[in-house]
């Protein structure tokens, strides 16, 4: 395992809801291999095409928790959603910025970036919507 990788663990990681843990599993694949290919210094074009495929996936996860929130009625909908959308932010950012960083550096970008997604939110936000849903009769 590379320094900075990250597994998906269920126990730490599992939020309860089968898709969401789903997509979550895949992001961090995703990352994971896009600091692969930084590390073996990938062709930029491929390397861009990864990272906009995962934007893309990204997206439509955040999309799937906003869907469950408006339909369940999750009371903390707003917050959530406006992490998302700083996530996004910061995710298209860090798109813009290994593009144009060479060597290593990009690699700590990548890793820093998913350490904050995967300790952060799937672990405080998104383990909250879970226990939520979870209690709706979701699984
Ligand atoms: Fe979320
Ligand atoms: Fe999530």
């Amino acid at each position: 395992m590379r320094k900075h990788e990250l597994v998906w663990n269920k126990d730490r990681h599992g939020v309860g809801i089968a898709l969401i843990d789903d997509q979550h599993r895949q992001i961090i694949e995703r990352v994971n291999q896009i600091a692969g290919a930084v590390a073996t210094a990938v062709k930029k074009e491929t390397l861009k095409e990864m990272l906009e495929d995962m934007l893309l996936f990204v997206c439509e996860h955040f999309a799937v928790e906003e869907r469950l929130m408006a339909e369940h009625g999750y009371p903390d909908m707003e917050s959530h959603i406006q992490e998302h959308l700083k996530m996004y932010q910061q995710l298209n950012n860090l798109v813009k910025t290994v593009l144009r960083t060479t060597g290593r550096d990009k690699a700590a970008l990548v890793s820093a970036y998913l350490s904050d997604w995967a300790e952060r939110h799937i672990l405080l936000a998104d383990k909250e919507l879970g226990g939520f849903l979870a209690a709706q009769g979701l699984s």
